[in-house]
């Protein structure tokens, strides 16, 4: 695939097809990941691939956090039936991959360094789309609570977690369009 295309055509996935993503898939996939530019080359990322127990108690408080946000009225069972729902939605993401930026220094160094974090998923984005694979980069709240990190080993005073990354081979892919460039783009004086 043309790097042109891949940019225009790659899409946030979320349904997929039931199969994981190899280890070696990943593993190439990210490793293109660590060539995105990145001031003082600190290379700041960390990937923490989720094993099968660490994505079940994942996927068990993800379960817990759509429960929490039914409105009061909702009684017990229709409550569980959306524990229940917030479960299966969690295990249905074939591969989930964790990822984090140290965040030593001063602000601007961390800010670079996040930034840094997101380009280096730009670039796993393209490149698993390449290879045939759909991701959803997801900030929900389950990957920014305390436990989260603490399950993850990751220390949450020197690593923030910039998203959980739900990968696999795309069941659907969804349309989603962008502005015209002239909309967002001006030139000054
Ligand atoms: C920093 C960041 C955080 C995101 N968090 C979420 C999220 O929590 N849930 C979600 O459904 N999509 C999330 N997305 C994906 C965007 O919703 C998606 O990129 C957007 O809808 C545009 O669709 P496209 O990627 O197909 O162009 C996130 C994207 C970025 C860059």
């Amino acid at each position: 695939m043309e790097l042109q295309e891949a940019l225009v055509s790659r899409r946030t996935v979320f349904r997929f097809k039931p199969e994981p993503v190899p280890r070696d898939v990943l593993e190439k996939v990210f490793s293109y990941g660590i060539w995105a530019p990145n001031h003082h080359t600190t290379e700041p990322w960390r990937f923490v691939v989720l094993g099968k127990e660490t994505k079940e108690t994942l996927g068990r408080r993800y379960g817990e956090i759509q429960m929490g946000k039914a409105p009061d009225h909702v009684d017990d069972e229709n409550r569980a039936t959306l524990g229940e729902r917030g479960y299966a939605k969690f295990m249905s993401k074939p591969t989930i991959v964790a990822v984090s930026c140290l965040q030593d220094g001063d602000e601007q160094t961390q800010r670079e360094d996040y930034a840094a974090t997101c380009c280096a998923m730009q670039n796993v984005q393209l490149a698993a789309w390449e290879a045939g694979i759909g991701m959803q980069w997801s900030t929900g709240p389950i990957s920014l609570e305390e436990p989260t990190y603490q399950l993850l080993g990751i220390d949450s005073a020197k690593e923030y977690i910039i998203g959980f990354f739900y990968m696999g081979y795309p069941e659907e892919i969804p349309e989603c369009g962008r502005k015209p460039i002239d909309e967002v783009m001006r030139w000054s004086d």
